[in-house]
């Protein structure tokens, strides 16, 4: 683990934003941790916001996760962004949950507040609905959304786009058992239903969301023919430089966009900062300097 003001911080830290006394220390805990663009999403808003912090990446492994994490807090760290693969273990470490963090069972943002609560909330779903509504212009009501992955990250936004009362969820998943139970979970809220790639046969659908990590290997889940039509958007929750493998498989598949997420990252990220700052900051500028990266 890299300690809070170490020096053996992976990767680049923001710039400590100007201010006052002690800056307030906030990162992003994951594992691999080291490919994240937290620090530098983070620290365009506390500069853009004019609040005086640190953000940094901490590689922590899921068998040090708790002991790291309350170490971390204990030592006077405000909040975390929570990553791959921890996000159901902060779920089940801090005292309380909000509702979207309690629905998704699963946590990406953590606070602490000086009574020593900590408080875990769920803002992917957010940060995914509206880098697809307001960013991309999509339309959610009525559209057949598929779901790669049954992972951490899927958990937080199936309820967001349930409530968007798109026509039918389907989620497929390597362990297909996985995203059965990951269904049978969210059934109360809409059309839901869970399986394994090979058994995906009832294509085109409207949107197909990449939640694999597979892509962090450079791999791709093997994917049956006919999931792509003309009007399909793709988007991959991963993102990099370039085409990620499933950008490129669905640029090869003739899909109407192919997007990465980086909008995703951004928005949610947003939404982390406000809990935490009690300011939302402007995202575009963001967008835009990310996109000379993608
Ligand atoms: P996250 O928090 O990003 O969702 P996670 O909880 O570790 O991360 O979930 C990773 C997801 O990627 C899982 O759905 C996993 O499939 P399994 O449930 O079968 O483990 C999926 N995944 C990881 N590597 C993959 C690969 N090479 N091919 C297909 N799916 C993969």
């Amino acid at each position: 683990m890299n300690p809070p003001g170490g020096s053996e911080s992976v990767g680049q830290d923001t710039a400590v934003i100007p201010g006052e006394g002690t800056p307030d220390i906030y990162g992003v805990v994951g594992h691999p941790v080291s490919h994240s663009w937290s620090p530098f999403i983070h620290g365009m808003f506390a500069t853009s916001t004019a609040q005086h912090l640190v953000y940094r990446r901490f590689d922590i492994t899921p068998d040090d996760f708790r002991h790291d994490i309350l170490q971390l807090f204990a030592g006077g760290v405000r909040g975390l962004n929570v990553t791959l693969p921890h996000k159901q273990a902060a779920a089940e470490l801090v005292n309380e949950l909000t509702p979207r963090a309690a629905r998704a069972q699963a946590v990406n943002t953590i606070a602490y507040f000086e009574d020593t609560t900590l408080l875990g909330d769920n803002t992917d779903g957010v940060g995914l609905t509206n880098d697809l509504e307001r960013n991309l212009k999509l339309t959610l009501e009525g559209k057949r959304v598929l779901i790669l992955g049954a992972g951490g990250a899927v958990r937080g936004v199936l309820g967001p786009l349930l409530e968007r009362e798109v026509r039918e969820v389907v989620i497929a998943n390597r362990t297909p058992s996985k995203a059965s139970s990951l269904a049978a979970e969210f059934a109360d809220l809409g059309s839901i239903s869970g399986c394994a790639f090979a058994e995906l046969d009832a294509g085109p659908y409207d949107l197909i969301l990449n939640a694999t990590s597979a892509s962090l290997h450079g791999d791709l889940p093997p994917l049956p023919e006919g999931l792509v039509g003309d009007s399909t958007v793709c988007y991959d929750m991963a993102y990099g430089r370039g085409h990620t493998p499933f950008t490129a498989w669905a640029t090869a598949q003739h899909a109407a966009r192919a997007c990465k997420g980086w909008g995703m990252l951004v928005e949610q990220a947003a939404e982390a900062f406000l809990l935490w700052r009690g300011i939302r900051p402007h995202t575009q500028p963001v967008l835009d300097a990310l996109a000379e990266h993608g």
